[in-house]
């Protein structure tokens, strides 16, 4: 009892020595007289031996029926062993059983395969198992590396509000909610507006919190509340938006690498995902939609994809699979026809009919994991926008302000940390990328 507690990812530092560790009974096996089960704590999971001869009669016997997911006290001493894929075993001396689970109603999750509609009614028991528990801790380092980048640039952190009177990203996908005597107030889709204020008051800031849309569409990358970090940039043009983009990127891979080998291969089950974000290294390749519009021209001529591009269309999600799978790194699409584009968007001075935006496209046809732009400055031109895109006005006029003091060129994007993770993760669904997806059909648990 007196043997230290520690967690299993830190297992390593006390080889030969008996611990303690506090989780759950992950699996069992058994074969006569020994007892092989698997613990989890949250940090990882390990396999325990238990010989009967070793530990108390009692504690083998109780063992010997516990159910999965009973909670646990494990005391044991560590064992390197190198085809564990920690790299250690635990000699188990004694178990305490904290809560035992009733053979009645055993844990719902099995290592049979389930279809998701069963795993997302029961998310808040499938995350404990040691794939989606890898996926859930390479999301917080995602979202810890995506801070600290900025932070560590002179970034100030000013976030917006998510209770808001009009629509940044389009009025169709918006949420909707009564505002006491106000009248009407929406979920937000997107900060940017209002950190491109705090970037005239801070020159460069970004903002991280949940974002929503109201999106009709059901596709392996849409929920409609994700995660958005935002930065936003004074002065800074289309070139230098690229440029943070690409770094800001190859930082977060980095310290994935540097943290989650272990965790990558218990999700992809191999180490070919590390090799590929090994590549993930700024500068990124960077086309105009010109040149990603000739190459899908030229793959349709080929019959390398099924449906022609329509020139002056938004790139289809087999569009962007294709044009994504030419590179190795995420590509940086640029200049895009305004009219598909944001209405904020500055116009393209060498051709007014395209937008200063960029799109970066993750390789394996993940699609656009990061949107952004250079924002129109000038307060006539947005006026302009805000009518010809029928926003409302009023709604609009502190946005207009900001073009009325100082205006100054400004850029700055958005990445949806769930695109990212499931990149990164080589996942199949964002659904399992955040710990409860909110999807059009599913809001419980
Ligand atoms: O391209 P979007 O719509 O851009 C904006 O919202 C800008 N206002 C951002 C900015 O410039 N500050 O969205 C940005 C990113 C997308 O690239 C994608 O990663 C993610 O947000 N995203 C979604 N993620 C999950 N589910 C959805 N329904 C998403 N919609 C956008
Ligand atoms: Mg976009």
């Amino acid at each position: 009892t007196s043997a230290p507690l520690t967690s299993i990812a830190n297992i390593g530092q006390h080889e030969g020595a008996t611990v303690t560790l506090r989780g759950w009974l992950y699996n069992l096996r058994s074969s006569g007289k020994l007892l092989f089960p698997t613990f989890r704590d949250g940090t990882g999971t390990i396999q325990g031996i238990v010989p009967k001869a070793a530990v108390p009669e009692e504690v083998f016997n109780t063992l010997k029926e516990l159910q999965l997911e009973s909670s646990v006290v494990v005391t044991g001493k560590v064992r390197a062993d190198s085809r564990a894929p920690s790299g250690y075993e635990l000699d188990v001396e004694n178990v305490k059983v904290q809560q035992a689970v009733s053979a009645d109603e055993p844990f719902p999750i099995t290592l049979k395969e389930h279809g998701p509609d069963f795993l997302m009614e029961r998310r808040h028991l499938w995350m404990r198992t040691p794939r989606q528990s890898a996926i859930l801790r390479v999301r917080a380092t995602i979202m810890r590396a995506a801070q600290e980048f900025f932070d560590t640039q002179d970034f100030t952190r000013t976030d917006p509000p998510i209770l808001t009177p009009a629509a940044c990203e389009g009025t169709s996908e918006l949420f909707e909610m009564k505002y006491f005597e106000e009248g009407n107030a929406y979920l937000t889709q997107s900060g940017q507006l209002y950190i491109e204020a705090t970037a005239l008051a801070l020159g460069k800031v970004y903002s991280f919190g949940p974002t929503f849309r109201a999106e009709k569409s059901k596709t392996r990358r849409h929920l409609t509340e994700f995660w958005m970090i935002e930065p936003e940039v004074a002065y800074a043009d289309l070139d230098d938006l690229m440029k943070l983009a690409e770094d800001f990127l190859s930082h977060i891979v980095m310290r994935v690498l540097e943290k989650h080998r272990i965790d990558l291969k218990t999700i992809t089950g191999g180490d070919e995902k590390a090799a590929k974000l090994e590549k993930i290294q700024a500068p990124f390749p960077k086309i105009s939609y010109d040149e990603a519009h000739a190459m899908l021209e030229k793959a349709f001529a080929e019959g390398a994809i099924e449906k022609p591009h329509e020139y002056g269309d938004d790139f289809g999600a087999p569009d962007e699979t294709y044009i994504s799978n030419q590179f190795d790194r995420p590509v940086m699409v640029h200049r895009y026809p305004a009219v598909v584009k944001a209405f904020y968007m500055q116009p393209d001075p060498a051709d007014p009919t395209k937008a200063l935006c960029v799109d970066v496209l993750a390789p394996e046809g993940y699609g656009e994991i990061i949107g952004g732009s250079q924002r129109i400055d000038s307060y006539d031109l947005l006026k302009e926008r805000i009518l010809s895109h029928d926003l409302p006005l009023e709604a609009f006029e502190w946005y207009l302000d900001l073009r009325k003091y100082g205006s100054v060129p400004h850029s700055g994007f958005g990445m949806g940390i769930e695109r990212c993770v499931a990149w990164v993760c080589g996942l199949e669904h964002v659904r399992e990328t955040i710990p409860f997806a909110r999807t059009l059909n599913r809001i419980y648990p």
